[in-house]
């Protein structure tokens, strides 16, 4: 049993209706494509007469800091936490929770000096139970399924999905199935769902085509999606946007910089930071802006090519294989933060994206490849001039170091580019480089390689 979790005085459970993205349609019941009944666009979680019932922003301050002195496992939820702003449950021990959030936000000095922004922040999901930002989507998405009775879920991913949903499904007492491209996610990431016990299908495919063939499983068959189409995930991915705001004190940064794969997590992110606007949490919105690789560069190329009114789909390619997707699902969301907030959308290239992800590791913060095309986006946009010295800016680091150990050896080593037509640029990145060095045993050996490194 869990200690009892802080009562919110004046704080109400939230309920919560279906809305449909593009004509507005509202329905107590999704159906398990979650797509419109009407017009088949994407559905969303919305709270009618919110701003009128809701308590004002200080009650909810004062609960959220409240409740960080609990030891119930609701209130030791980062997510869970903030729960006055996410579906209602019925009690409290509903909830399947791994004690996900509370991810710290780091200052990044060395960063700060390379871009010339001295107000330079990460907040690193990667520090997530099962080592990313999904986690917080999982815990709320995973809930709902087993409240509907479920006994399956299942995803498709690039593998940290898969991750997360085959822990909170276990944690849960139900079964997952994964779908995953074969030969084409990082084993950290594979060997997650099979330890949490997944049924795992690699598929002859890629993301894409994985997420196609889900979407046709769960009508055919009882099984729960949990990939970000789910509008619950949306609502657990808005407390990092919460959470963040808390740890500055309420007061926004000028920036916040996150990489857009499906591009559910930069919706979350944009809904958050609406709802914190129109319930008094915060006065003024940061600008959200979104970073792809240059090989999957779907929602860039739709901003530009169709100004966001219909989506340009690409082949996808990248080594950054958390974010190589080509036919996002989420985009037209995203494409709506980004002009709500005025955030920009740029790309990446590999070499960029390697070069910011050793950058961000020399600061003794390890991240993924996907999580790295922040910086190397962010130091674009302040060439631009749409960062400005002054400006205060927060990356989202969505994925630990360890998920792909494979590319940061093969980076160190100098395998990462050997035979692709980025070999030539990529010799820029040699300072960077720290390839381990195997030597004979012995004391004179080791002292050597040390006056060496002490010179170099
Ligand atoms: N960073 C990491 C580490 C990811 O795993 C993902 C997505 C993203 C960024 C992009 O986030 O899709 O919300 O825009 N990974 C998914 C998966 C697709 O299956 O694990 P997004």
């Amino acid at each position: 049993m869990s200690p009892v979790s802080t009562p919110a005085p004046g704080v109400r459970h939230t309920d919560f209706t279906f809305r449909c993205i593009a004509c507005g349609n509202l329905s107590d019941t999704a159906s398990q494509n979650f797509r419109c009944a009407n017009c088949g666009d994407l559905l969303e979680i919305a709270y009618p007469g919110w701003t009128r019932i809701a308590p004002d922003a200080q009650t909810l301050r004062s609960t959220w800091r409240q409740r960080r002195l609990s030891q119930s496992d609701v209130d030791l939820s980062g997510v869970w936490r903030f729960r006055d702003l996410l579906p209602a449950l019925q009690s409290d021990d509903q909830a399947i929770t791994l004690r996900e959030g509370n991810t710290p936000l780091y200052e990044l000095p060395q960063c700060a000096r390379i871009t010339g922004l001295p107000r330079l922040r990460a907040k690193h999901q990667g520090l997530n139970p099962t080592g990313s930002f999904k986690d917080a989507g999982m815990t709320v998405a995973a809930t709902f399924a087993r409240r509907a009775g479920f006994r399956w879920v299942a995803c498709a991913s690039t593998g940290n999905t898969s991750a997360s949903m085959a822990a909170y499904a276990a944690r849960g007492g139900m079964r997952s199935l994964v779908l995953v491209p074969d030969g084409k996610i990082s084993w950290s990431k594979l060997s997650q769902a099979l330890d949490y016990g997944a049924v795992t299908c690699q598929l002859r495919t890629d993301f894409d085509g994985c997420l196609r063939l889900l979407q046709e499983l769960v009508l055919r068959a009882p099984v729960y999606q949990l990939n970000s189409i789910n509008p619950f995930r949306l609502e657990g991915q808005k407390t990092l946007a919460l959470e963040l705001l808390e740890q500055l004190d309420w007061q926004q940064p000028d920036h916040i910089i996150v990489p857009g794969g499906n591009l559910g997590n930069s919706s979350a992110i944009g809904k958050a930071l609406l709802e914190m606007r129109d319930l008094g949490l915060i006065s003024r919105l940061p600008k959200l802006s979104v970073i792809q690789a240059e090989g999957a560069n779907a929602l860039v190329r739709t901003l530009r090519e169709a100004a966001g009114k219909r989506l340009i789909s690409v082949q996808a390619e990248t080594r950054a294989t958390a974010i190589r997707i080509g036919n996002p699902a989420s985009w037209k969301k995203a494409a709506h933060v980004l002009e709500a907030t005025e955030g920009a959308c740029e790309q990446v290239t590999e070499v960029e994206i390697a070069q910011a992800k050793a950058e961000i590791g020399a600061e003794g913060i390890g991240c993924e490849p996907a999580s790295a095309v922040t910086l190397a986006g962010l130091k674009k946009l302040v060439k631009q001039g749409f960062v400005k010295p002054q400006e205060s800016v927060v990356l989202v680091l969505t994925g630990n170091l360890l998920k792909d150990p494979d590319y940061t050896i093969d980076f160190h080593r100098g395998d990462l580019f050997k035979g692709t037509p980025n070999e030539s640029a990529s010799a820029a990145l040699n300072p960077l480089r720290r390839p381990p060095i195997v030597l004979d045993a012995t004391l004179d050996a080791v002292i050597q390689t040390l006056e060496q490194a002490e010179k170099s």
